[in-house]
């Protein structure tokens, strides 16, 4: 069986890359198995973010690895908070970032708009090294609303904000199975598969 490192120490998206790869022959190690230290993401695309963080863990532990940058995209704010969504609210110097202030910081920038259209988006990038010249890309992208307060207890991030209008309810309210069945990371996590395959 293969081994890929997964790039990420967030626990909200490691558990749903465990369940999304759980079916392929691929042996998932998270980075922390290995004392990766996250990677910079000083960058201004998902797709440049992503790439560092999959090449910084290739790296480290000399195994290919797979990395997500990924964030939530406000229409009426110019697709913010985008790659600062993990810290988008304001924190004093060595505050860790934190879901439920990047959230309540959402809801107040906010206040007063009509148009709550926002997207998440997810970019996938797998590294068979860290100096790979071809890695393989896939995104995935998810439309829905920003709500005007939090529902639902499921998910991570800004899901409990997201409402889904097809299903009338936040992405917090949606049992773990759905979300990945129609959410940007399993779209994009799909279609990587598919080019993994087809390499
Ligand atoms: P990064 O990819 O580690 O830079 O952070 C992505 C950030 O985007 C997360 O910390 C969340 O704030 C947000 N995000 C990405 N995907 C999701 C999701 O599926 N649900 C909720 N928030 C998400």
């Amino acid at each position: 069986m293969q081994k890929l490192v997964l790039a990420s120490n967030n626990a909200g998206k490691l558990r749903e890359f465990g369940q999304l790869l759980a079916p392929l022959d691929f042996e998932v190690i998270p980075q922390s198995a290995f004392n990766v230290p996250e990677a910079e993401e000083p960058y201004g695309t998902f797709v440049e973010n992503a790439l560092a963080k999959a090449r910084h863990c290739a790296r480290l532990t000399g195994l290919p690895a797979l990395a997500d940058d990924s964030g939530l995209c406000v229409a009426a704010l110019g697709g913010a908070p985008g790659v600062r969504s993990a810290r988008y609210a304001p924190t004093n110097a060595g505050e860790p970032k934190s879901d439920a202030r990047n959230s309540e910081h959402l809801l107040n920038t906010l206040v007063g708009y009509q148009d709550r259209r926002a997207h998440y988006v997810a970019v996938l990038v797998f590294v068979r090294h860290a100096d790979d010249p071809q890695p393989i890309i896939a995104e995935g992208e998810w439309h829905g609303e920003i709500l005007s307060a939090p529902r639902g207890e499921g998910g991570f991030g800004y899901d409990p904000l997201f409402f889904v209008p097809e299903l009338k309810a936040s992405v917090a309210e949606l049992a773990a199975e759905t979300k990945n069945a129609i959410s940007h990371r399993g779209k994009a996590l799909r279609l990587l598969i598919e080019k993994l395959k087809a390499a």
